[in-house]
């Protein structure tokens, strides 16, 4: 199931890479959901959520609660996420998460896909203290 993220974004989550920051759900020893942010500007960064089948329902946005919270995302000024227009759970679990952090976001429809751009403030998210090693 985790496999269906592109090769080489897995590969720069387990070697670690400066743009990526992940957080994973573990069970025993198997990892059952993966979520990241990547930057693909100075300021901003896409989110992407996986939560193995059998482990679906009350995980994505959790994990992407704690991606909001993480220091890098104290340097950037949007979180974007791309989701197909009939991926309710994937945008229930976007919205669940902003409402929990109470992160905004304007959304873009583009043909198929809905554009959630969430505009990040500083008051926004408490940070880790450990911060700022994203600039
Ligand atoms: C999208 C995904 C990460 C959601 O994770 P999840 O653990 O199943 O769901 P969450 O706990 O995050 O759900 C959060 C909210 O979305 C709602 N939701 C979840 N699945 C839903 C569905 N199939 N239809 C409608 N709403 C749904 C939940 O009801 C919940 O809201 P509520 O608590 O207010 O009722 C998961 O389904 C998945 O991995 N899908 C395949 C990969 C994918 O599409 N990723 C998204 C790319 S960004």
């Amino acid at each position: 199931m985790l496999g269906s993220f592109p090769r080489p974004y897995i590969e720069d989550i387990v070697r670690g890479h400066p743009d990526v920051v992940a957080v994973v759900g573990v069970y025993d020893d198997d990892i059952v959901a993966l979520a990241s942010l990547q930057r693909d500007s100075r300021s901003t960064a896409e989110l992407a959520i996986l939560v193995e089948d059998a482990w679906q329902g009350d995980l994505g946005w959790r994990l992407a609660v704690a991606l909001l919270g993480a220091p890098l995302v104290g340097c950037l000024a949007n979180v974007k996420a791309s989701i197909l227009a009939g991926n309710s759970a994937a945008l229930g679990s976007v919205r669940k998460a902003m409402r929990t952090t109470g992160v905004t976001a304007t959304t873009r429809r583009d043909r198929e896909t809905i554009c959630v751009t969430m505009a990040l403030s500083a008051d926004d998210i408490p940070h880790s203290p450990t911060a700022a090693n994203w600039q």
